[in-house]
């Protein structure tokens, strides 16, 4: 990548000017200032030892810089042994760091206790020691439901043959609601297969962009998160369909106005950022979004901000981008006025990469 010819201020205070947000450069530790925040998202990847190991050689390459917040989010296997890693005490001696260095998980259950097995309660995540948590990646919003193949037998039984066959099962039933067999029998005629097999394959595509979490369960997350104290990183994104329909600035909107529906002002500005990642950005093989679609988004979620919060607020808020961000295109992604870091997958396995991410704007 070319060299930038202006290079984005590290810690800065936003300004807006003829009604345009603008980052304005300020000195380390200025009351107010806003400190980006990069995100290494492991997702299923690294065991605890090999964690350890990975952090210890970005530290190594990032001695001394306490100017930007960055984070690792394991699995939740690795999270008990990092901590020992990224206490204070460790970090400044070795690395000469200082709390700016997270401990994050990549999600959370809302529930205190109980009977959820393979879940993670909020207590459990903050007695490790977690500092902040991702909620609703779409990872989890979507992309897990094709594996645990939800919907899947709703989509059998809307075959005709399907239908006919629980028709002939109902008919055995005492009591079964004639009417329910009357309409079953009007659908399934020879007829009405072509609009059968329409309807079905709409629901399967339906079923694959929303068989994960729902708006509702990431509003749960975010409150029982921020009920332990811990930071929330809420994550947001429209997939490629709904970009092609023209409504990415709706389903963010919807998003977003439904997570924080109950986090207040000061509870907002404290702790929480957003990430913007749009799902069709996101992973090996996909190409980032372009400068002037992040920007355009980054400043509805801005103004989406201003009208939840304020001006003020609005200003301030950490807004990070996530989706093929690396240690080549993160200096122009954070020269937009808009954009306070990154969260990042693929490249923040590798060492050279999430370091330089680390570091943007920096010399080698
Ligand atoms: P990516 O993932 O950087 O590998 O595209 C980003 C994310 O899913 O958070």
């Amino acid at each position: 990548m070319a060299a930038l010819d202006v290079i984005a201020p590290r810690n800065y205070h936003r300004e807006k000017v003829a009604g345009k947000w603008q980052k304005v450069g300020t000195e380390l530790g200025m009351p107010g200032a806003v400190r980006p925040l990069m995100v290494g998202n492991w997702k299923m990847n690294l065991t605890p030892k090999q964690g350890v190991a990975h952090v210890i050689n970005i530290l190594s390459r990032c001695q001394g810089i306490i100017d930007v917040d960055f984070g690792f989010a394991p699995p939740y296997t690795g999270l008990d042994k990092l901590r020992d890693y990224l206490k204070p005490e460790f970090l400044s001696g070795q690395f000469n760091l200082g709390k700016n260095v997270l401990l994050v998980a990549q999600d959370i259950f809302f529930e205190k206790k109980g009977a959820f097995t393979g879940e993670i309660s909020p207590g459990m995540l903050s007695d490790i020691g977690v500092d902040s948590v991702i909620i609703g990646h779409s990872d989890r919003r979507t992309n897990l439901g094709k594996y645990f193949q939800i919907g899947e037998s709703v989509l059998k039984r809307m075959s005709p043959d399907h239908l006919a066959q629980d028709i002939e099962r109902l008919k055995k039933i005492d009591g079964a609601n004639p009417r329910l067999i009357e309409a079953l029998s009007q659908i399934t005629g020879e007829s009405n297969r072509w609009l059968l097999d329409e309807l079905a394959k709409h629901l399967a595509q339906e079923l694959k962009d929303r068989s994960g979490e729902s708006d509702d369960v990431i509003r749960k997350k975010v409150l029982a998160t921020l009920g332990e104290g811990m930071d929330v990183i809420l994550c947001c994104g429209e997939n490629a369909e709904a970009r092609a329909e023209n409504l990415t600035f709706n389903v963010i909107d919807n998003q977003l106005t439904r997570a924080l529906e109950s986090v207040d002002a000061v509870t907002f500005r404290k702790k929480v950022a957003l990430a913007y990642e749009p799902v069709w950005a996101i992973g090996e093989g996909k190409k980032p979004a372009t400068i002037n679609e992040i920007d355009d988004v980054h400043t509805f979620i801005r103004g989406l901000v201003e009208k939840l919060y304020g001006e003020e607020i609005a200003g301030s808020a950490r807004l990070l981008y996530g989706g093929n961000v690396n240690g080549s295109n993160i200096g122009e992604i954070m020269n937009l006025p808009g954009v306070d870091g990154a969260l990042v997958g693929g490249a923040s396995l590798k060492t050279e990469d999430f370091s330089k991410i680390i570091r943007f704007g920096l010399p080698d």
